[in-house]
């Protein structure tokens, strides 16, 4: 089967400009191929972008165990209306993907239920190492070094010496320091008690962040093993991301760039995560380092949890909010805005992402690599509401935000899985190859 996507600005690896891509069943087989190239279906992409599919290296899709908030299915559907053709999925399910077996059970049930390409971390605890080490079909390991959504915690500095020092696989790390959170948490109790969600920001406050990043990138550096940060929320953690070339990379979630603590009055809960959401001042800086590449990775920490579930009165209300459906809206919109080029937008999006988890042929537009595309609309302006949600949770903490710029078609593996405002609900993606010897990240 043959695809040609003719007349769309091509962002490709080196420039944006005009190009025709043909794609050949699961490939992208020419990039502006002859005029005479035979193809079975020809769209016609005048006045779109086509990018490299976005790849969002860190969701929860709480699947097995926790389905009530999301599924493979419901998730992957999330990610083809919002552009996301490949997801890496954490291991906070229940059970807990931190076994060989676990992540074989997982990687089965996507296969049957994902509409988009997949991929499952292996999360460590304090007693996994053998497991660590022999689990391979994985973009990593995953840490919690700081509790969030189920008993994952390892705060230990043996057992992280021991996972760094005895385990090969490049580690992702959810960093906030535990000790500062407990403390927080205490004072806050012997004192005036718990008062409202802004309470959140105080509990998981600028230290806690500082303090476990700062560990992170000390154990990276001891054992030289490649680490990736996840949603950093400070501004101060910026200054420790730097100059460590390639061993040490960074992400920011779309809530750490546009929402802080002003925006607990207004939503309340729908804004409690972990790490939490900080200040404007953070918001700015956030931004600014992912401009400069300081931040090489942009992906959502898509983690739903019911409306019924939230609304309940902090400390109980549960962190975590959905978001895999707007990421790439929310950053286009920016681009409009002036804030940033697309260009740095697919950079973050779709190819560091790639290069961080040394994925095969993915997150460029170019001969050879697979046919994960999506194709954009810079000038259609719409409007975020709950009820348009496909993620189980069927809300959004944007709802009601006007955004101009979104995805119109997904393509995954050669396949349409998103167009004309619908999803294939009956196509399905295929599992991400990982090829750890490719050496990762470089500037
Ligand atoms: O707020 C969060 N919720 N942060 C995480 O790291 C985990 C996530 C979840 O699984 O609910």
């Amino acid at each position: 089967m043959r695809t040609l996507i003719r007349n769309a600005t091509c962002v490709l690896p080196d420039e944006t400009r005009p190009a025709s891509v043909l794609i050949e069943d699961s490939k992208i087989l020419a990039i502006d191929p002859p005029e005479t190239a035979s193809a079975d279906e020809v769209i016609d992409a005048s006045g779109l972008h086509l990018i490299p599919g976005v790849i969002d290296d860190q969701v929860h899709f709480r699947d097995p165990g926790l389905t009530h908030k999301e599924d493979l299915h419901t998730g992957s559907l999330a990610c083809a209306k919002g552009g996301v053709t490949t997801f890496l999925e954490m291991p906070n399910t229940n059970p807990t993907t931190t076994s060989v077996a676990a992540l074989h059970d997982k990687l089965a049930l996507a296969a049957g239920k994902s509409v988009v390409n997949y991929g499952f971390y292996v999360g460590a605890t304090c007693e996994n190492v053998a497991e660590l080490q022999a689990a391979e079909r994985t973009p990593g390991i995953k840490i919690f070094i700081g509790s969030s959504t189920g008993n994952m915690l390892v705060d230990e500095q043996e057992a992280l010496e021991r996972i760094c020092a005895e385990t090969t696989l490049p580690i992702c790390a959810h960093c906030e320091d535990e000790t500062t959170v407990r403390a927080n948490r205490q004072r806050i109790e012997d004192g005036p008690g718990f008062q409202s969600y802004l309470d959140h920001s105080s509990v998981r406050d600028h230290a806690a962040a500082r303090i476990a990043t700062e560990r992170a990138i000390g154990l990276a550096k001891k054992h030289g093993h490649r680490f990736h940060v996840l949603h950093v929320s400070t501004a101060d953690e910026i200054a420790l991301l730097a100059d460590h070339g390639g061993l040490i990379t960074a992400e920011v979630c779309p809530h750490h760039l546009f929402f802080n603590v002003d925006d607990y009055e207004r939503l309340g809960s729908l804004v409690q995560m972990n790490p939490s959401v900080k200040t404007k001042t953070d918001n700015e800086a956030l931004f600014a380092a992912f401009v400069v590449n300081r931040i090489q990775v942009i992906a959502t920490d898509h983690a739903p949890h019911t409306l019924e579930e939230k609304n309940v009165a902090y400390p109980k209300s549960p962190s975590g909010l959905p978001a895999v459906e707007n990421s790439l809206a929310l950053m286009l919109d920016q681009v409009n805005k002036g804030h940033c080029t697309l260009e740095r937008v697919v950079a973050a999006m779709c190819d560091a992402p790639a290069r961080v988890w040394d994925m095969v042929s993915k997150g460029r537009i170019a001969e050879g690599y697979d046919a994960d595309l999506t194709l954009i609309d810079m000038n259609l302006t719409q409007t975020i509401r709950n009820e348009d949600q496909l993620t189980k949770c069927g809300w959004s903490p944007w709802h009601g935000a006007s955004l101009t710029g979104w995805p119109v078609r997904t393509i995954v593996m050669g396949q349409t899985v998103f167009a004309d405002g619908k999803v294939r609900a009956d196509l399905r993606g295929s599992e991400v190859q990982f090829d750890h010897s490719l050496g990762g990240y470089w500037d």
